[in-house]
């Protein structure tokens, strides 16, 4: 009966996360569970064929980003992509994780003959066919990519994909660090901490059980862009925060969430594949890892002032009280204004960006 019900409830997906676990001796780090549960091919979340983006839940999706919330988002983003082509001499865009290409028609709406080419990656190959539809009026000048090129030149922008890499968990328990990892345990998945020489990068202060997470992959993906990029600038936008405040002592219970139908739960290792999983930016980290492979920080600040820097007010007071009261959500400090957070590079000498041009907070990185 038991294994009947075992059976029932297991999934392609599970059972490749089984077969990793029992290759990998029972126990597997939290970041490669994540990567199966987001990515694996064609059944992790991201890689199948749920609809994922959209505004309510009656659509089928389970969470809206700012370029589905509103064009006005992508419209104030492209002031500041256009003085980043113009500074930098160059004519293309990269967008890292387009979903569902909301973002990317805006961005080519607004940019017209200023972008030659416009270069999707993602790990995502069942988005690609979403945003060839989405994309079809400009399909002249798009082009998908599975991995990065040896040389990019041109302005990088990646909105909500640092939240989408795996992270590690670390957990003081005892005053001893552990790090925690996945079981299989009857019919479902369980937790397991394991001794760890691994730390986070500040001291968190106290002796009290503590669990967070490190992002040696979101730092190895900015190392690698840093390390190509060999001329332009790179933007990317996310909910974070710097390390100080991320590794806080009251912040104990970590930032994985998970993400369906529009609500948000703690849960990562039950519905695997039909949700979401994400974890809060260390924007320092991110910093740190662009800085020691050779990019400048152009600035750094909220969604909200950056925003507001780019002059989304005066296009708000164009558009209609519907699009105006969603614009209002991207930069209400309680909505999005204020937990996202914008960092800008440059690949090559730095120059003043008019996002970051009043309430830079690079200081606090
Ligand atoms: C939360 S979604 C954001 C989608 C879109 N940018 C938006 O704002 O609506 C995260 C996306 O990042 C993609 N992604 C995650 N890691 C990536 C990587 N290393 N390279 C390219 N895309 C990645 C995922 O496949 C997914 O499409």
């Amino acid at each position: 009966m038991n294994q009947e019900h075992g059976a029932e409830r297991a999934t392609p997906l599970t059972r490749i996360i089984d077969a990793t676990l029992q290759r990998a001796g029972g126990w597997l780090p939290f970041d490669r569970f994540m990567a199966l549960a987001l990515y694996a091919p064609g059944l992790g979340y991201y890689a199948n064929a749920s609809r994922k983006f959209g505004h309510m839940p009656s659509t089928g999706s389970d969470f809206v980003t700012a370029p589905e919330l509103t064009p006005l988002f992508g419209r104030a983003l492209a002031v500041q992509l256009a003085e980043a082509l113009a500074k930098t001499g160059t004519d293309e865009l990269w967008e890292f994780g387009a979903g569902s290409g909301a973002l990317a028609l805006q961005l080519l709406d607004a940019l017209g003959e200023r972008v030659a080419r416009y270069r999707i990656v993602d790990l995502s190959g069942s988005l690609r066919e979403r945003q060839q539809q989405a994309l079809a009026a400009h399909a002249g000048k798009v082009e998908w990519l599975a991995e990065l090129p040896a040389e990019m030149r041109g302005v990088v922008i990646g909105n909500e994909v640092l939240d989408a890499m795996p992270v590690q968990l670390l957990a003081r328990s005892g005053g001893a660090w552990v790090e925690r990892g996945v079981v299989r345990s009857g019919e479902g998945f369980a937790w397991e901490d394991r001794p760890t020489e691994l730390r986070p990068p500040v001291e968190v202060e106290g002796a009290h059980d503590y669990l967070t997470e490190i992002h040696p992959q979101a730092r190895a993906f900015v190392a690698t862009l840093a390390d190509r990029l060999k001329a332009g600038a790179a933007f990317f936008i996310d909910y974070g925060f710097p390390e100080a405040e991320y590794y806080h002592p009251q912040r104990h219970m970590g930032t994985v969430m998970c993400h369906r139908g529009h609500e948000a739960d703690g849960d990562p290792l039950a519905d695997v594949g039909a949700k979401d999983i994400t974890a809060h930016v260390d924007f320092t980290g991110v910093a740190l890892a662009g800085q020691e492979a050779g990019l400048e920080v152009l600035g750094y600040t909220s969604q909200a002032r950056f925003l507001l820097n780019a002059g989304i007010l005066p296009m708000m007071e164009q558009a209609t009280l519907a699009e105006r009261t969603l614009a209002a959500r991207l930069i209400h400090e309680h909505e999005m204004g204020e937990l996202f957070k914008v960092i800008g590079f440059a690949a090559g000498a730095p120059w003043e960006a008019l996002g970051f041009a009043e309430g830079d907070r690079s200081h606090t990185l």
